[in-house]
């Protein structure tokens, strides 16, 4: 079967690079599930349907034309790279997330990204739901402080501002949504390992991932 590894935790935990520098050292491919969300919420938001509206919103989740090119993200021909890290997406991805309908729309749309020779899936419920099978299964915590502060370097390297004290408690709040939703709520798998990288390097912590793999 198709090797999988399934990296989960929290806001800004640093997912997402630790998935793409294992994902490139084993030339497997990558699934960042949170952005099928925030590409969601992107799409709720400029169609202007509202959080009540769950039917309409996994309509759109269903129909979404998002392709990943590199490094960056279209959907349709529009560059939407940058415009799904704005906060004001990232906090209705956690919205339009805790629907089920929205999860439910979005399965299989995760399921096909388990090709050959192997997948790095980062998110919230990899281990837990959409790969259960999983080889290995990462759970990535560090302090929210240590998590703000990468949100604000990432953001800032972007050009846009921001301050700390309103990242950490934007995420905070988004953290909390995703523990306490009722399907599929962010929390590690039984057989998940469990990874604080607060005071690793981000070389370390793929090193670390690399060797639970080769084991
Ligand atoms: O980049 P960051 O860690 O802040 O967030 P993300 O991974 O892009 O995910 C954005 C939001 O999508 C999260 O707050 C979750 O509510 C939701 N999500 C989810 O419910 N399940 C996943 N597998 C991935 C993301």
């Amino acid at each position: 079967s198709i090797p999988v590894i399934t990296i989960d935790g929290p806001s800004a935990s640093g997912k997402g690079t630790l998935a793409d520098l294992v994902a490139a050292k084993l030339g497997y491919w990558v699934l960042d599930s949170g952005a099928l969300y925030r590409a969601t919420a992107l799409a709720s938001l400029r169609a202007g349907v509202s959080l009540d509206n769950e039917h309409d919103i996994a309509a759109l989740a269903s129909q979404l034309d998002l392709h990943f090119e590199g490094g960056q993200v279209f959907l349709g021909h529009e560059d939407v790279t940058h415009a799904l890290r704005d906060e004001t997406v990232g906090a209705m991805s956690s919205k339009v997330a805790a629907l089920p309908a929205v999860r439910l729309a979005l399965h299989s749309l995760q399921l096909a990204f388990r090709r050959l020779p192997g997948l790095v899936a980062d998110g919230r419920d990899m281990g837990t739901m959409l790969f259960p099978q999983a080889g290995l299964k990462v759970f990535l915590t560090a302090s929210a402080a240590t998590r703000a502060e990468r949100r604000h370097k990432q953001l800032i390297s972007k050009g846009i501002s921001a301050s700390i004290a309103d990242l950490r408690e934007d995420l905070e709040a988004r953290d909390l949504r995703d523990q306490s939703r009722k399907v599929s709520p962010l929390k590690p798998a039984a057989d998940a390992l469990m990874l604080d990288n607060s005071s690793q390097t981000i070389e370390e912590s793929v090193d670390l991932v690399l060797s639970w793999w080769a084991d």
